[in-house]
């Protein structure tokens, strides 16, 4: 039975009324928001009956709330759970499972490329509740005019994998309007930057082998640093939005950003800030090596499982090592990313001084880009949460660069 009383704690994680399940005893307090003051509506351990769910959809609240703290007690809840109800954006195992395949043949674009009045040369497609719905179709002979109603639906725009290269050539010839504004150049420049930096390191992740793609990388890696230190709120455009779910690609790119941004607070030199980026763009190409079944499990991992996650960093190693035009300075960010100060990361478990400044630097950016990450069975931490949940962590972070890095951040809309 619902409990309905004033609370004095402010829990801020919101999450959506589909994830808790019917029929299940709740693994924390769960908090609805009513005239800007908290309530408890539900205790720990009580069940979430079908008269609960009612008087949330009488109510007309699709948001409740949970403590910071319990995020990761509420995944275990949701994995836990998925196997035998549906689950968290609808649909049941079965569904899961076919996504999970399907997402390989699927890129995930940015709309603010594909503005109305667009020509677009590549068809257009939905991801939402784990489906791909096409949106539209266009070819070379039959390209397409965005109209604004194309893009206004729920759901992530994605295109096929065969498109890509389509796409990639569409944002290399984007023209801006002479009367656009200097910083929404400088906008849209950072996003197609951001999205020619995502495929050529899909385009790596496929193929481990290709030299020129680190050369390339190295182009992109400078535009980046020139975008950041012309303009250092440009890491807000830099960062992906944050779609259905998580990609190696995008997840790598977006530490490499916030890499970079922390490393020019710092006031590093050009040439470290350049072999600092394509550290971190390059720093979990291990996983290329990880089959699409244990990346995508969802749920608790077994322990041979978590030892081949694990293994992603040595296999990264190699994979980087085996390139001549990869800067060996750069390997601190693919070897110490999972590294801790204090002793209880891996592979090596170094501790303090024993992990380089690299090394520091992308463990903190990854851990927040991992925290802020969606899944289809994560709730992903805001901006606020995130930073929260790591300084918690004491001292497993480098405290002065983590302190640098919040306050890098401190704008973003937390
Ligand atoms: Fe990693
Ligand atoms: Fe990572």
């Amino acid at each position: 039975m619902a409990t309905k009383y004033i609370n004095i704690e402010e829990p801020d994680l919101p999450i959506p009324v589909g994830h808790l399940i019917i029929g299940t005893r709740l693994p924390c307090k769960i908090f609805i928001k009513e005239a800007n003051t908290f309530k408890v509506f539900l205790s720990k351990d009580s069940l979430h009956t079908k008269m609960s769910q009612n008087i949330l959809s009488e109510k007309g609240i699709s948001e409740v709330y949970i403590n910071a703290e319990d995020s990761m007690t509420f995944d275990f809840y949701l994995a836990g759970n998925r196997a035998s109800h549906q689950t968290l954006n609808g649909g049941g195992p079965v569904v899961f499972k076919e996504y999970a395949h399907r997402k390989e043949e699927y890129h995930q674009i940015d709309t603010a490329l594909v503005a109305a009045g667009s020509s677009i040369n590549f068809g257009l497609s939905v991801l939402d509740k784990f489906k791909f719905t096409p949106l539209v179709e266009a070819s070379d002979t039959f390209p397409f005019v965005v109209d604004e109603s194309v893009l206004d639906i729920d759901g992530d725009v994605v295109i096929k994998k065969s498109d890509v290269p389509r796409y990639l050539d569409y944002i290399a010839a984007l023209q801006y309007p002479a009367k656009l504004p200097e910083g929404d150049k400088a906008k849209i420049r950072a996003v197609a930057l951001r999205e020619t930096s995502k495929i050529v390191l899909q385009n790596f992740l496929a193929d481990p082998k290709s030299g020129e793609t680190i050369k390339e990388m190295h182009t992109l890696v400078n535009d980046m640093i020139d975008c950041i230190m012309q303009d250092r709120d440009t890491i807000y455009t830099l960062l992906s939005l944050k779609g259905y779910d998580y990609y190696t690609y995008t997840h790598s790119v977006n530490v490499a950003a916030l890499s970079v941004a922390l490393g020019v607070a710092i006031d590093l030199p050009r040439d470290d800030l350049e072999k600092l980026g394509i550290g971190a763009m390059f720093h979990d190409v291990g996983k290329s090596r990880i089959s699409h079944e244990i990346l995508n499990k969802q749920g608790r991992l077994s322990d041979i499982e978590y030892t081949v996650i694990k293994n992603h960093v040595n296999e990264g190693e190699k994979i980087v090592s085996s390139h001549a035009n990869f800067p060996c300075e750069s390997l601190g960010a693919v070897l110490q990313h999972h590294e801790k100060l204090t002793g209880r990361g891996y592979p090596l478990g170094l501790s303090g001084a024993e992990i380089s400044l690299f090394g520091r630097i992308s463990a903190i950016a990854d851990c927040y880009d991992a925290l802020t990450t969606r899944r289809p069975y994560k709730v992903a931490y805001t901006p606020f949460y995130a930073l929260s949940a790591i300084s918690k962590d004491t001292g497993d972070y480098d405290a002065d660069l983590l302190r640098t890095f919040i306050k890098m951040l401190g704008k973003m809309n937390m």
